[in-house]
């Protein structure tokens, strides 16, 4: 999929951008606190529907501006179709090829984003739950439908916290936890899959960019047992059972996928507790083109969003992380405040754009 055409309106800093791009690499430059970065953002708004960084989504709405607009006509299959979200206020409008979006589904797989920005280091050396919604996030861009999984899931552990502060009677959280069984097995057996599917294009691409010859290891964490989706119900259930008077006591669910980790190990060690800045780099750099890497692998093509590629990428490492994106479909964009950095990108097939006090425009014409 390629990003044939962008326009950006009242988003953060940008307005009036109105670009053709369709290259296969898309090279943003410009100064700090320019809009490089808001760009990118657009695309991934566009694209997941979610801020690139913990912004509130009404933060995106520039403060000169009644509403944001991002459009982008998306070439997929030889066929392009017109994406477009409006957000005014705290409402969100869809619209694909100028229709109402009513399914999510169809509208995310004609758009995905794999993105990688120099916070994204936190996957490695935070708590687990920056793990868990990257291992979902994955698994979301692999296949649409992993949303919905999710949100059953984290519907259910609602109720069922309400149910356990408003000291519903047993047979009431009974029912709770029989739907919580099956709904946590089923997400944790799709995190196992996507994690499988990851483990060996990360393993590799981490080979390549580290330049040290440790071994990455990623492990899922978790107390529910199982080979597969049923044992690992009725390995729920138990747990969920057994530890039903301390969450009557503690007013939560103690069991189950929302406590789950993954473990990074280089060599055996605990990245998160070991790892140097620069492995932590490598590792992320490795996550994130495994992930694109195991899209190629499924016939998939993802855009790539690299943030500001010049904090996080010394020369030899961006010479490897060039070769290594000519080897996929995917369509690039990459942020720098210095675009001679990126020279590599074949000329013929890279946008230059120019990043200046909000407004952008191509170089190379
Ligand atoms: N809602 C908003 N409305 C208007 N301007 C905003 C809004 N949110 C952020 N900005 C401004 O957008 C500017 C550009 O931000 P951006 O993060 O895109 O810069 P950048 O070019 O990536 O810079 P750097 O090289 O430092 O990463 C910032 O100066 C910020 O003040
Ligand atoms: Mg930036």
């Amino acid at each position: 999929m390629r990003v044939e055409h962008l326009t950006v309106e009242g988003f953060r800093n940008l307005s009036g951008v109105d670009l053709p791009l369709g290259r296969r690499f898309v090279v943003v430059s410009g100064d700090n606190a320019q809009g490089k970065t808001n760009l990118v953002g657009a695309i991934y708004l566009l694209a997941t529907l979610k801020p690139l960084r913990g912004h509130r989504t009404r933060d995106l709405i520039g403060w000169e501006a009644d509403r944001a607009v991002v459009s982008a006509g998306v070439s997929h299959d030889d066929f392009v179709r017109q994406y477009r979200i409006e957000l005014e206020g705290s409402k969100r409008t869809l619209t694909l090829d100028s229709s109402a979006v009513r399914d999510l589904e169809p509208y995310f797989r004609g758009i995905r984003a794999v993105s990688f920005t120099p916070s994204d280091a936190q996957i490695v050396t935070s708590e687990p739950k920056i793990r868990r919604a990257w291992l979902d996030r994955a698994a979301f861009t692999a296949r649409p439908s992993h949303l919905y999984i999710v949100r059953r899931y984290a519907r259910l552990l609602e109720q069922k916290s309400a149910a356990l502060r408003t000291h519903s009677s047993g047979a009431v959280l009974d029912v709770f936890d029989e739907q919580l069984a099956v709904a946590g097995a089923d997400l944790i057996t799709r995190r196992l899959d996507i994690l499988d599917e990851l483990a060996g294009p990360v393993a590799q691409v981490h080979d390549r960019v580290a330049g040290q010859p440790e071994q990455l290891v990623m492990r899922y964490r978790t107390r529910v047992q199982g080979d597969d989706t049923a044992a690992r119900a009725d390995s729920m259930r138990q747990l969920l059972g057994d530890s039903r008077a301390d969450e009557v006591r503690r007013q939560r669910t103690l069991v189950g996928p929302h406590l789950d980790d993954v473990r990074m190990e280089l060599d055996a060690h605990a990245a998160r507790s070991f790892g140097s800045q620069g492995q932590v780099r490598s590792i992320v750099l490795a996550l994130k083109l495994g992930e694109l890497l195991a899209a190629h692998e499924r016939g998939d093509q993802p855009l790539f969003l690299f943030d500001d590629v010049s904090s996080e990428l010394d020369a030899s490492r961006t010479g490897r992380l060039v070769e290594l994106l000519s080897e996929v479909d995917a369509q690039v964009f990459a942020t720098t405040t210095d675009p001679s950095q990126l020279r590599a990108f074949p000329a013929a097939d890279t946008c230059q754009l120019r990043v200046s006090g909000g407004s952008v425009v191509a170089t190379d014409v």
